[in-house]
């Protein structure tokens, strides 16, 4: 009972045959005799081209939502290798028209004031394939996950902890309207009555990583595709307070190779789908070839020896900066590296040590984004000292049978900006981008 999508139509173009089209004029070509429009209804890059009468087209105006009855045939200019097919309008409906101050004007506009009209960006070209390289890509992931055994769950995203340690956590209040108030805008902050409504301070999750664990140790291989909340104050290409993490936990795994193997073969996996699915991508080519992954002591030495005259001097016991993480990838490396063993010092509660002062944790880096994943390998076993307050049932958890395990997150907007490319901001890869001072719809 569904009209047809564009998709569907392009899969097996039903030439010589009538048929509806639905969507949103993109641009519109109006003569003495003839009238050319393209219609694209975003389930697909193809747009149609529609020939259209001049009495038709009195109808069609830029950006305007129709339906165009007309019969689809090959064009004559198919020859030259330009517009395969055209629908040859019989019957013209306008939904609706754009007014005079629609945003969305046909000139390229810019990225950044694109941003400020997110309700309506979607309409143009490249955001629509964006969004849909976004639905593809996950669609991929879960591919992989699920033919290597992984079961996709649902931990919290209200939680009383903050798992990577970094106060970067947004609390949670309960707020309701009063009652008795005429002015419906008015709402009143139930904490006065009650500490909280949960008897303790309660965030919106920065990872579901600790929850992920507990249900590792139970069916050994799962994995989730969440919202993550960060109370980050950073103004950069890659940072979002709202982001998608795909977080993976295993059971029963022992290495850190076998961990970035898992890392690694994901990614790859994801490239062939993506290409499979029509996509492609110059700068795809060159991640077919096995990654590098090196130590971050020997990374701190890398940068040390490179003769560069750093923002931020590269020394042993500090994170890396951007810059130290863009030297690796883009110039050192030219290509994807995973950096491991770093110092416990800077590292969160829960991973495992892989020496007197070092970790058993994992990032990858790629070029142009920087930290694409992080993710480590878990403590075998934990004193309660270790355990941040409100963590008790972790400690508890790890005393039961626990195995060898360990896990990775991997921001989806930063793999989106990657697979991208054009040094591609995170804020363009997600609908709605939430990042410290602007929501803007
Ligand atoms: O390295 P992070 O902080 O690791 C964790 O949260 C682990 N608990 C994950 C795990 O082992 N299950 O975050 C993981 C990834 C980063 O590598 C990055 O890709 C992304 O999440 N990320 C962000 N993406 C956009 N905006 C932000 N503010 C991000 N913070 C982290
Ligand atoms: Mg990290």
């Amino acid at each position: 009972f569904l009209p047809t999508t564009l998709k569907s139509l392009w899969e097996k173009p039903p030439c010589g045959s009538v048929v509806d089209v639905h969507g949103w004029i993109r641009s519109l070509r109006k003569s003495k005799n003839v009238c050319f429009a393209m219609v694209s209804d975003g389930t697909c890059q193809q747009p149609i081209q529609v020939v259209a009468t001049p009495e038709q087209a009195q109808l069609l105006s830029y950006g305007a939502s129709v339906k165009i009855q007309g019969k689809l045939e090959i064009s004559k200019k198919a020859a030259l290798g330009k517009q395969q097919y055209e629908l040859l309008a019989e019957k013209v409906d306008l939904y609706g028209k754009v007014n005079n101050d629609y945003p969305i004007q046909k000139k390229n506009l810019a990225t950044e004031f694109l941003r400020q009209h997110p309700h309506l960006r979607v309409r143009t070209a490249k955001q629509n394939d964006l969004f849909r390289l976004r639905s593809d890509t996950l669609e991929g992931v879960r591919s992989f996950l699920a033919k290597s055994d992984f079961i996709e769950t649902n931990p919290p995203l209200l939680t009383s902890s903050d798992c990577e340690g970094a106060g970067e956590v947004f609390l949670v209040t309960p707020h309701s309207k009063k009652k008795d108030s005429t002015n419906s805008s008015e709402f009143s902050n139930k904490d006065e009555q009650s500490p909280s409504f949960f008897g303790t301070p309660t965030f919106l999750t920065v990872s579901t990583q600790l929850h992920l664990e507990a249900l590792a140790l139970g069916m050994s291989r799962v994995y989730t595709i969440t919202p993550a909340f960060r109370a980050e104050n950073s103004h950069t290409s890659r940072h979002l307070a709202e982001f998608w993490m795909l977080e993976v936990e295993l059971a029963f795994i022992e290495t850190m190779d076998a961990l970035a193997g898992v890392v690694e073969d994901l990614i790859k996996y994801l490239v062939q789908y993506l290409k499979k699915k029509g996509y492609h991508r110059e700068h795809w080519n060159h991640l077919m070839n096995e990654w590098h992954r090196i130590s971050y002591t020997e990374a701190i030495d890398i940068l040390k020896n490179s003769g560069y005259t750093w923002h931020d001097p590269p020394a042993w016991g500090n994170d890396l900066s951007s810059e130290h993480e863009r030297y690796l990838t883009d110039v050192y490396i030219k290509g994807p590296v995973f950096v491991t063993d770093y110092p416990a010092s800077i590292k969160p509660f829960y991973m495992k040590p892989s020496s007197n002062d070092t970790v058993a944790a994992m990032d990858l880096l790629v070029p142009q984004v920087g930290e694409l994943v992080g993710g480590s390998l878990r403590k075998d076993s934990i004193a309660l000292e270790e355990v941040p307050k409100g963590l008790e049932w972790y400690y508890e958890m790890l005393q039961q049978a626990n195995t060898p395990h360990g896990g990775f997150g991997l921001g989806i907007e930063r793999l989106l900006a990657f697979l991208e490319g054009n040094a591609t901001n995170v804020r363009e890869t997600i609908p709605f981008p939430r990042s410290s001072g602007s929501i803007f719809a």
